[in-house]
């Protein structure tokens, strides 16, 4: 963990009771996303700012925690969100506890504060500017294209969304800004789901849940590794030979640091976009009207239309501060040590900021929905990768096979990332 700040325990000390709402069993998590968005709303009204017991079996469970505030209303996300003094990301930034190596493997810069973190984001920012990915903009549309030439005129009219459509476009659009070779992709998406996977039994099996993140963490090192070594050898136009050559402070990063850079970015890229694209046509399905509204004038409309894709899916759950100094939410004394869990798909739901929050309406607007983060200093990098790639994947979509039905969504079994394993779709096949 790196911060400026020394490391502050949390401590039981004055604490109400653990809330009577709870959000932190297993069974919670176990539910649809529906039955979720009940106990939100249920807290959003009641409790706000609740007292939670820690999250239950958790991957490395500390028995000195005496559990988390659960962050549930729109403006007190924002507030914790933009207020990095007080609400720190140093000391973690997960619901669940997972094991030191683990997360040292994995997070980067986005555990990481002032001074250190804007260092290392300036690094790969320039990658992700609005003027930088409109300069890739073709590539993204000739990417889509291609992932949806895949199965537009298959005669068959079914696939699996998630395999052959959702997944293919940010895996690809990675791979090409990292430098990553064709061969290597498949395993780099692959590892980069099981990074967030810990508690999906399927992807789980009979293993322990830490031994398939950092597994998967050993890979994606090793896969930096490799090409680490190529680009210092023979540097290329990519994000992995502007890694190779930073200094940071007059110094170089490690293999170390540039792996976990590696991981960091393969998690948030691919996996976040794969979802809002599975949740966006299954929403699509469900309100048939908004497929008809945006088509009237795509172009027009699309901009629009993706914020209201990212509020719908919110497909990143949940994301962590530690407090740095006493303060107040909704109420609530919140001390030095506390841990604070914002929920992001609540916020997503507040009817003080959404009318309707549980219809996809996307014309709505203003959107000020908190699925890239509530603002501040780690406010989602790739926001405009994510949406280039939305706005081309969709023109190919509701332009090439605009008679299509998304079937039940299976979720990835998660307390982090709301995800969809697979979903099968139905369409009408392009002549
Ligand atoms: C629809 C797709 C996406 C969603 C919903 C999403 C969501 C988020 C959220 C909620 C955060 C945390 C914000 C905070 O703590 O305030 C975040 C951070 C981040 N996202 Fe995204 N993301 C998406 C796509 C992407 C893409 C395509 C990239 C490409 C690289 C990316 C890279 C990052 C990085 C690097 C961070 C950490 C930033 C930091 O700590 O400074 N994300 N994202």
């Amino acid at each position: 963990m790196t911060t400026d700040v020394e490391f502050i325990p949390a401590t039981s000390e004055n604490k109400p009771e653990h809330s009577a709402i709870e959000v932190s069993s297993k069974a919670f998590w176990a539910q649809t996303s529906e039955q979720r968005d009940e106990t939100f709303a249920r807290l959003r009204a009641e409790d706000p700012v609740s007292w939670q017991r820690p999250v239950e079996e958790a991957v490395a469970p500390d028995p000195n925690d005496p559990g988390y505030w659960a962050v549930t209303k729109h403006a007190d996300i924002v507030t914790v969100s933009r207020d990095n003094r007080t609400f720190i990301n140093g000391q973690g930034v997960l619901f669940d506890m997972l094991p030191a190596d683990f997360l040292e493997m994995s997070q980067s810069f986005m555990a990481m504060d002032a001074p250190r973190q804007p260092l290392l984001r300036k690094l790969v920012s320039s990658a992700f500017t609005p003027r930088r990915i409109a300069t890739i903009e073709d590539q993204i549309k000739t990417a889509a294209r291609e992932v949806v030439d895949g199965f537009a005129s298959d005669p068959a009219g079914e696939i699996d969304f998630v395999d052959r459509c959702a997944e293919r476009l940010p895996v690809r659009m990675f791979g090409d800004m990292f430098g990553v070779p064709e061969e290597m992709r498949s395993q780099t998406a692959t590892s980069a789901g099981d990074v967030v996977a810990w508690a999906d039994p399927e992807r789980i099996g009979d293993r322990h849940p830490a031994e398939v993140g950092l597994a998967a963490c050993q890979t994606l090192h090793g896969i930096a590794a490799e090409l680490i070594a190529e680009r210092r050898k023979k540097p290329a136009d990519d994000l992995f030979t502007s890694l190779v050559e930073a200094e940071v402070d007059g110094q170089k990063l490690t293999d170390g640091e540039i792996g976990a850079f590696f991981v960091l970015l393969s998690v948030a890229a691919t996996d976040t976009t794969k979802h809002t694209s599975s949740f966006t046509v299954r929403a699509f399905t469900d309100f048939r009207d908004q497929q008809r509204w945006l088509m009237e004038d795509y172009d027009g409309r699309i901009s629009t239309a993706i914020e209201e894709f990212v509020r719908y899916a919110s497909p990143v759950m949940t994301f962590r501060r530690t407090a740095t100094r006493e303060t107040e939410l909704a109420g609530k004394k919140i001390i030095p040590g506390d841990k604070v869990v914002m929920f992001y798909p609540s916020g997503n739901r507040d009817a003080d900021v959404f009318e309707a929050p549980d219809r996809f309406d996307l014309s709505r607007d203003p959107n000020p929905h908190v699925g890239f983060g509530g603002g501040g200093a780690h406010f989602c990098l790739g926001n405009q990768l994510a949406k280039s790639m939305l706005r081309a994947l969709f023109h190919e979509l509701l332009t090439r096979i605009p008679e299509f039905e998304a079937g039940e969504p299976e979720l990835l079994g998660t307390n982090f990332m709301r995800g969809v394993k697979r979903m099968p779709f139905r369409f009408t096949p392009e002549k």
